[in-house]
């Protein structure tokens, strides 16, 4: 029977996860789905539980699964942590002990939120824009990192942006093979104007499309100017194919597009084989955290991402879609979106509109 661990995390992480629990229960029963459920405290619950952001045993537990669905980490709770043990720290580590390193962010604009957004209808209805970023190397990872104390006692902070060939070769594989599923165009985002790890980007990408994908088409673009093309025209993009901390910035711009950071989900996979870290690209949104005014649907579709890449039942995920659609369709609106709807109620909807199918 496929495994999901998950890991509800803090904030809004687990009323959204509870959502995840209600509609997978649903296909359970009424789907021909058999799935095996666990679940781990991880990020601030897990240091406040354990003094570390995720245990050797929940580690063991993520890579032993099929897939694992995180709802959120952090929270100024754990602002004074040291860095080590932050819940952010415990989310670092899970991606890199799961390798998972390509991080698929789509941002779909569904026809009834084309309103929602802060750019004019025109330019957002009918959206669907797919970032694969890169997710265990870069600057997040890179050696030395610090903040050190000069002789003058002034101090000095280091971070460290690293690539390596294969890092950038094997991302960039999966962003062509997705591209010629879809619209068949790669937007290379890179600051190869300014950075080394930029040019050796550039560099590999364009030798990788020469060598294997020549069928697809490929724009090399400075990251500063994808950021400002996806407000002024975000439909010139199919696949944007970029860096961990580009990626982390285009998109939750991308998100914003759409209507709200409360719709997106994201998968990030490792090989074959391996199990897939699906996370809503959200945060822990401690401001209405135990509310039930969280939107779960970037959790649910995140769901539908496991549903696809790592639990062998693309038919299902296609129901969920079609289900989270109608559901908006109907006027489902939780505060994000513009609406009153209660975290309860969207699920609710969603439940509803899988049950009309
Ligand atoms: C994201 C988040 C994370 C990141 C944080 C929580 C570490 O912003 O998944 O986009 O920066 O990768
Ligand atoms: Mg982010």
């Amino acid at each position: 029977m496929p495994s999901l661990l998950l890991l509800p995390g803090d904030g809004i992480g687990p009323e959204v996860i509870e959502q995840v629990r209600r509609v997978s229960g649903w296909m359970t029963a009424h789907g021909n789905f058999h799935l095996e459920l666990a679940e781990r405290a991880f990020g601030g619950a897990s240091y406040d539980a354990n003094g570390t952001p995720l245990t050797q045993e929940a580690e063991a537990a993520a890579l032993a699964s099929d897939a694992v669905l995180m709802g959120a980490v952090g929270g100024p709770k754990w602002a004074g942590v040291a860095r080590g043990d932050r819940p952010e720290a415990g989310l670092l580590r899970l991606r890199k002990a799961m390798d998972a390193f390509a991080n698929l962010r789509p941002a779909l604009c569904f026809e009834a939120l084309a309103d929602a957004s802060s750019l004019k209808r025109e330019f957002v209805a009918g959206l669907d824009i797919l970032i694969v970023r890169e997710l265990t190397s870069g600057v997040y990872f890179g050696e030395p990192r610090g903040i050190e104390t000069l002789a003058d006692g002034s101090r000095r902070g280091v971070d460290t942006q690293v690539y390596t060939e294969a890092e950038i070769e094997r991302v960039a594989r999966v962003a062509f093979d997705l591209a010629r599923g879809r619209r068949n165009k790669v937007t290379s985002a890179e600051k190869s104007n300014v950075m080394e790890t930029g040019v050796l980007w550039r560099d590999v990408v364009t030798r990788l499309h020469a060598r294997d994908y020549a069928d697809v088409e490929l724009e090399h673009m400075l990251a500063d100017n994808a950021a400002m093309q996806l407000v002024k025209a975000p439909k010139q993009f199919d696949v944007i194919l970029t860096d961990n901390l580009f990626g982390d910035i285009l998109s939750d711009e991308a998100a914003m597009l759409t209507g709200s950071l409360g719709m997106l989900p994201s998968a990030a996979l490792s090989y074959a084989g391996k199990p897939g870290l699906y996370e809503p690209v959200h945060g822990s949104a401690p401001d209405i955290a135990g509310q039930g005014l969280a939107n779960p649907l970037a959790a649910i579709l995140s769901f539908g991402m496991a549903l696809r890449w790592s639990l062998d039942r693309p038919d299902l995920e296609e129901r969920l879609s079609a289900a989270v659609r109608a559901a908006l369709d109907a006027g489902a609106r939780t505060r994000d979106l513009g609406g009153s709807d209660t975290t309860q109620q969207m699920g609710d909807a969603v439940l509803k509109a899988l049950a009309a199918q």
